[in-house]
C-alpha cells in the first residue's frame, strides 16, 4: 500500500448510524409495529425521495430548522436542494399536487429517514427514521382524538403501559388568547413563543430573564400564569380555545387515553401549526427528549397556492423510542433470518446439500448452508454464534435412511424427522 495515502476511516459520518444485522433487526421490529398499527387504524402508506427543492421548507418550517439544521446543496444544474429535515412539507406538496384525485378524509403514513444538521447527542442524531401519520380533510376534534389515540396505541403495541409515557398537549390558539389577554403585541407573541420553545434547553433562569427582557413589567404575571394551570384557566375561561381544549381532554379520556397533561408552555417550533399541538414523553427522566410530536396545521397547502385543507398528524422518531424500549426491556431478542443451519457431515457432495436445502426452502424454511468446510462441531458453533435456532447435520447416513436429526440449539431438544416434517416442526417454534 502507498505509505502516503491517508487511510479512510471505518466509522460512519458524524451523527449517522451503520446498522449491523443485530441493529437492523431492532429497526425492522420498530418499523413493523409502526406499520401494523397504522394499517390497523386504516392508514395507507406513501413514500417519496429524500431530495426536495430547498424552497419547500423556507415558507413555514421555522427559522431554526431552515437556517441551522438543513443539509442544503446546489446541484450540477444550479438548483438548491435540501435533504428532507421532516416529512410534513413533502406530504403537503404531494396532496396539493393531486388534491382533485384524492379522497378525503385521507389517512396516510410513511416511515422514512430524516436529515437534520444537529449537534449529535443522546436522543439527537443527524439522520433518524421517523414514522409520520397524518389525516387531511377533517376540521373537527375527531381527528385530534384519532391521531392522539393512534400515538398511544402504537406505544401500547410495543408493550408500554400508561404510566410509562405522558402526552403533553397545548393549543396555539389558546396561547394567542392568553397573550391577547395580556395585551402582548403580535410581534412580541412570536418572540415569546420562540422563548417558550427553547425553555427546556436554556434553563429556568435564562427563560425568566428572556421573558422579562421582552415583556418588562408584565413578565412576572405572564410567567406565573403559564406555570399555574388554574390561573391560566381563570384568565381565558369561556374562550373557544379553552373550551376546545377541555372538550378534547374529555373526549380522549372517554376513549381510554388518560395519561394527558395540559402544558401551556408547549409551542413546537414549526410555524405551520395552527391550533392543537402535542408531544409524548418517556416518564423516565433519563430519556428527556420527546418520543413523538405533532399538531394541527390547517393552512400549509397555501404555500402551493392551493385552497387550505385541514390537517393533523405527528412524527415519531426511532432514536428516543429505542432508548424508551431498551430502558423497559421491551426490545425483542435477536435471531438470524434463517431458522435452520445445514451442516455438512463427512465429505457429502455439496450438490446433495444444495438440493436438500432447496427442497426445504420451497417448503417455506429459511436455510443457511455451511460453507466453512470445518468439522461438524465447529459448524454447530458457527450456527450458534449466528443465532440460528436449529441445526441439521446432513451426510451419507441421512441420505440412506431418509431420517434427519433436528436439534434446537437453545433448548438442546432433538427430534428425528422425515423430510416433509422438518419445515412444520421448525416453524411451530416461531
Ligand atoms: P418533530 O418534533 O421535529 O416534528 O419530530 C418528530 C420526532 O422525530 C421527535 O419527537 C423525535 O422523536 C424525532 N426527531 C426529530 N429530530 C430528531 C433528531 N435530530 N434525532 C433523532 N430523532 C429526532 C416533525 O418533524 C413534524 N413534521 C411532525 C408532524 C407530522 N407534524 C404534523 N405531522
Amino acid at each position: 500500500m502507498n505509505e502516503n495515502r491517508k487511510k479512510i476511516e471505518t466509522s460512519p459520518y458524524k451523527g449517522v448510524r451503520d446498522f449491523y444485522p443485530e441493529d437492523w433487526f431492532i429497526e425492522k421490529y420498530i418499523f413493523s409495529v409502526w406499520h401494523q398499527t397504522a394499517e390497523r387504524f386504516g392508514y395507507s402508506e406513501y413514500s417519496s425521495s429524500p431530495l426536495e427543492p430547498a424552497e419547500l421548507y423556507r415558507a413555514k418550517s421555522g427559522e431554526e430548522l431552515v437556517s441551522e439544521q438543513t443539509y442544503t446543496f446546489t446541484d450540477r444544474g444550479g438548483r438548491e436542494v435540501t435533504l428532507r429535515p421532516e416529512m410534513t412539507p413533502t406530504l403537503a406538496r404531494m396532496i396539493a399536487a393531486k388534491r382533485r384525485e384524492l379522497t378525503f378524509p385521507l389517512r396516510w403514513f410513511s416511515i422514512q429517514n430524516i436529515f437534520r444538521y444537529e449537534q449529535p447527542q443522546k436522543g439527537r442524531l443527524r439522520e433518524h427514521f421517523q414514522l409520520n401519520t397524518d389525516i387531511f380533510g377533517v376540521l373537527g376534534l375527531e381527528a385530534e382524538v384519532e391521531i392522539i389515540s393512534l400515538a398511544s396505541a402504537i406505544l401500547k403495541n410495543f408493550g408500554a403501559l400508561d404510566a410509562d409515557f405522558e402526552i403533553k398537549i397545548n393549543s396555539k390558539k389558546l396561547l394567542e388568547d392568553l397573550f391577547v389577554s395580556f395585551s402582548i403585541s403580535a410581534e412580541q407573541a412570536k418572540k415569546l413563543s420562540q422563548i417558550l420553545d427553547k425553555k427546556e434547553k436554556i434553563g429556568r433562569d435564562v427563560y425568566e430573564a428572556s421573558v422579562k427582557d421582552l415583556l418588562g413589567g408584565k413578565a412576572g404575571e405572564v410567567i406565573y400564569t403559564l406555570d399555574v394551570n388554574d390561573r391560566l384557566r381563570e384568565r381565558i375561561e369561556g374562550t373557544s380555545s379553552m373550551k376546545n381544549m377541555e372538550e378534547l381532554v374529555s373526549r380522549l379520556e372517554a376513549v381510554g387515553v388518560r395519561n394527558l397533561s395540559f402544558t401551556p408552555t408547549l409551542t413546537r417550533g414549526f410555524e405551520y401549526y395552527t391550533d392543537i399541538v402535542f408531544e409524548v414523553f418517556d416518564t423516565d427522566p433519563a430519556n428527556r427528549r420527546a418520543l413523538l410530536g405533532g399538531g394541527r396545521y390547517d393552512n400549509l397547502l397555501e404555500i402551493f397556492g392551493a385552497d387550505p385543507i385541514p390537517a393533523i398528524g405527528f412524527g415519531f422518531g426511532d432514536v428516543t423510542l429505542k432508548d424508551f424500549l431498551a430502558g423497559r426491556k421491551l426490545l425483542p431478542e435477536y435471531h438470524a433470518g434463517a431458522a435452520l443451519y445445514l451442516c455438512r457431515a463427512g465429505d457429502t457432495a455439496y450438490e446433495e446439500l444444495v438440493r436438500f436445502a432447496d427442497r426445504l426452502r420451497k417448503a417455506g424454511l429459511g436455510v443457511t448452508l455451511d460453507l466453512s468446510g470445518k468439522k461438524v462441531g465447529d459448524q454447530i458453533k458457527i450456527a450458534d454464534r449466528l443465532r440460528i435456532s436449529f441445526v441439521l447435520c446432513f451426510g451419507e447416513e441421512e441420505i440412506k435412511s431418509k431420517k434427519y436429526r433436528v436439534k434446537n440449539l437453545k433448548s438442546g431438544e432433538e427430534k428425528i424427522l422425515r423430510e416433509e416434517e422438518i419445515s412444520e416442526f421448525i416453524r411451530s417454534y416461531s
